[in-house]
């Protein structure tokens, strides 16, 4: 099968550099190793669109990486107005920071339409699509319209919510009707998958069958859960090889006996980051025998900058790890270290590595491989201890860490303090289960069952291919250019 693997952000080539956001970093190694060809965003724009898009493209592995420059006149509308600032909060269950307009709307079915004619150029004989991501719900729709017949698979990475919530967004019907092009649609959890199975019974009036595969007007389409794993033995090794890099060892060094705690996160509200901090505030309050001896490392990667819900939440976490530090902290000491910039995996492993307890307490996540990283990262002989809230997506399999209501301020703060006792046998007990889970579903198990799910589609012959309704019906109203 010839792959193209379709998303927004990429990832070019240097898994030790950093990289923005779980999806560019999971996918890496294994698109590298599968001879696809991935094709994103470089990150730059470009006037008149409609012009021949234009790509740079480089090797990758046995595969390419192209980069396309997106049209000028509608990135905004696309990346912050309509995927980031509509769909993102959506999927999170914020509708209360949608911000949108019908601009945006139209710019991001105008990056979507953009970005199907630029994959006409990768089409050979047997290709599969396999797209990525909120930023491309509509891409199957628009590929159809262009006359592709190949199998076209689709994977969220975020979380679906309820129905109420997924009504918040301006023309929800349109893009759920337009994501049911797809052939196949992967979701994280099966929470995700009934949650759309509903909207797509509720909203749109159809049957979901009871093996996941809806009838629509565009044809069959199946729905199932993929849930995305890590390469956990690699990034053991990485993490036990990094003590030694130089930032690894300074913070060693630094700690003077006393313990860590570590939260990695893209500075987003989703992350959970102020309750937290509240978290930690409290703990050092009930537990004044942790001031001093238990610190906080929290590496919060700026994220959408030019969107304003970011920026009050970059400043009030700024202002609140400051307030922390002003009441709890000493001459010398720093109760919570916060660092605003990116790390490449292999620093990242040696850091959480470093870490005697991973704290991962979003509000919602679709996964969260941090989650993940910082399991298989630890020391078997003397692990560290996951305290992971119980809406990111990992806590279904990562079922043995000590799992939080990431809104209960109280709970989290106890937890954290009962983390940092718990005994060491009842650690490796713990770690020991989470590991095996990490172990029996990779990455590259991840990768392969969605593409041997759409493989399997293409040769039952029921894909959506040259389906006549694709040729006569137009699927969205809006009018175009
Ligand atoms: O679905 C999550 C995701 O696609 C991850 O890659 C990452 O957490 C984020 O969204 C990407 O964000 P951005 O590309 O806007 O920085």
């Amino acid at each position: 099968m010839n792959l193209v693997v379709v998303s927004n952000r990429v990832a070019r080539g240097k898994a030790n550099e950093p990289m923005t956001g779980g999806l560019a970093a999971a996918l890496l190694p294994v698109v590298e190793n599968s001879g696809a060809i991935w094709v994103g965003s470089s990150g730059r724009v470009r006037d008149g669109f409609h012009k021949e898009p234009f790509a740079e493209i480089e090797a990758l592995g046995s595969g390419a990486l192209a980069m396309l420059d997106l049209p000028a006149a509608h990135y905004g509308g696309y990346y912050e107005g309509f995927a980031n600032s509509a769909l993102w909060p959506a999927l999170h269950s914020r509708s209360d920071l949608i911000r949108t307009s019908q601009g945006d709307y139209l710019s991001y079915r105008e990056v979507n339409a953009f970005m199907a004619r630029a994959l006409l150029r990768f089409r050979k004989t047997g290709t599969a699509f396999w797209v990525q991501d909120y930023h491309f719900l509509a891409l199957g729709a628009e590929l159809r319209e262009l006359g592709v017949t190949e199998p076209i698979g689709f994977f969220l990475h975020t979380p679906w919510p309820t129905s109420s919530v997924i009504e918040g967004v301006p023309h929800h019907h349109e893009l759920v009707e337009a994501m049911l092009a797809f052939d196949l649609i992967g979701f994280q959890t099966a929470l995700d998958c009934d949650n759309f199975a509903s909207y797509v019974r509720e909203a749109l009036g159809l049957v979901v069958q009871h093996d996941g595969v809806v009838i629509s007007q565009h044809g069959r389409t199946r729905l199932a859960v993929f849930p995305i794993g890590i390469d956990a033995e690699k990034f053991a090794s990485a993490a036990a090889k990094a003590v030694s890099h130089p930032d690894v060892s300074r913070l060693r060094r630094s700690l003077n006996g006393e313990r860590l705690a570590i939260g990695v996160d893209r500075l987003d509200y989703s992350k959970g980051l102020v309750n937290r901090i509240h978290a930690f505030d409290r703990m050092w309050t009930m537990h004044p025998s942790l001031v001093r001896s238990v610190s906080l490392l929290q590496i919060a990667t700026p994220s959408r900058g030019g969107i304003e819900a970011y920026g009050n939440l970059q400043s009030e976490v700024a202002r609140l790890v400051s307030d922390v530090n002003g009441r709890h902290g000493e001459v010398d000491w720093t109760p919570i270290r916060y660092l605003n910039k990116g790390y490449g995996q292999a620093v990242l492993a040696g850091l959480y590595r470093t870490a005697q307890v991973g704290v991962v307490t979003p509000l919602h996540d679709g996964m969260n491989l941090v989650a993940k990283e910082y399991v298989a990262a630890q020391n078997p002989a003397d692990p560290g201890v996951l305290v992971l809230s119980k809406f990111a997506g990992a806590a279904n399999e990562l079922d043995t860490a000590l799992l939080v209501n990431p809104h209960d301020i109280d709970g989290m703060a106890r937890v954290l303090a009962m983390a940092l006792s718990m005994p060491l046998a009842e650690r490796r007990m713990r770690h020991e289960a989470m590991m095996d889970k990490l172990r029996r579903h990779t990455i590259q198990d991840w990768f392969a069952d969605f593409i041997r799910a759409l493989q399997d589609i293409q040769s039952e012959g029921t894909t959506q291919a040259g389906s006549a309704l694709w040729q006569r019906r137009a699927t969205h109203s809006i009018a175009r250019h």
